[in-house]
This record gives C-alpha cells, sequence and structure tokens, in this order.
C-alpha cells in the first residue's frame, strides 16, 4: 500500500498496529513531517517512507494507494488526471 501524503505517519501507524497484511510505503513532500515518519518507521520491516512529491512517482508497482486529504480539491483532480496519462 502506498500511503499519499503520509505527514509524520499517523495512519502507517494505525495500520501496523492494526497488523494490515501488506507492505507499507508513505511519501511526504514536507522534509520536517517525513523524516519524523523515516525514524520511527526503521523499526518496522514492512514500512517505510520516502520524501519527495507524490506527483512524480511511478505508482505501477503499488496495489493500494490511500490519499487521506493531502490536497486541495483543485490539486486532487489535477493528481487523478496525472494518473489517466500513465
Ligand atoms: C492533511 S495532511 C495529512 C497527514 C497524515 N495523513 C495524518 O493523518 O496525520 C496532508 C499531507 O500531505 C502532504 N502533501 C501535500 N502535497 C504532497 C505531495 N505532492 N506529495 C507528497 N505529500 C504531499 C502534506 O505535506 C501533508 O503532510
Amino acid at each position: 500500500m502506498k500511503r499519499i501524503g503520509c505527514g509524520k505517519g499517523r495512519v502507517l501507524a494505525y495500520l501496523l498496529k492494526s497488523h494490515a497484511p501488506c507492505r507499507l510505503c508513505g511519501i511526504e513532500i514536507n522534509e520536517i513531517s517525513g523524516r519524523i515518519a523515516q525514524e520511527w518507521t526503521q523499526k518496522y520491516d514492512r514500512a517505510d517512507v520516502m520524501i519527495g512529491d507524490a506527483f512524480r512517482l511511478d505508482y505501477n508497482d503499488y496495489t493500494v494507494l490511500f490519499l487521506g486529504r493531502p490536497f486541495l480539491p483543485k490539486t486532487f483532480q489535477q493528481f487523478l488526471e496525472s494518473w489517466k496519462r500513465l
């Protein structure tokens, strides 16, 4: 599962605690929040966090994408449009 706009990793923590049966990857554009998420997820083999722009990723390797309101409506629409071009 790819968690888009993971912030400090609140949803990742919930999914780990819930034993979600999948690999968890977060992406966060804010370096400070992303570093916090990277630090605490280090101890989990099945979770990792990258710092970067969700618009610039190739999502073909992922089966589930989770967006917990990372974008304003207009940006969200642009994000969906960018998938259609893949
Ligand atoms: C409303 S917060 C949600 C944070 C987290 N999901 C939580 O529940 O604590 C949205 C997050 O999306 C991130 N974000 C916004 N645009 C992004 C982008 N293009 N790529 C990656 N992350 C982005 C923001 O920096 C912010 O941390």
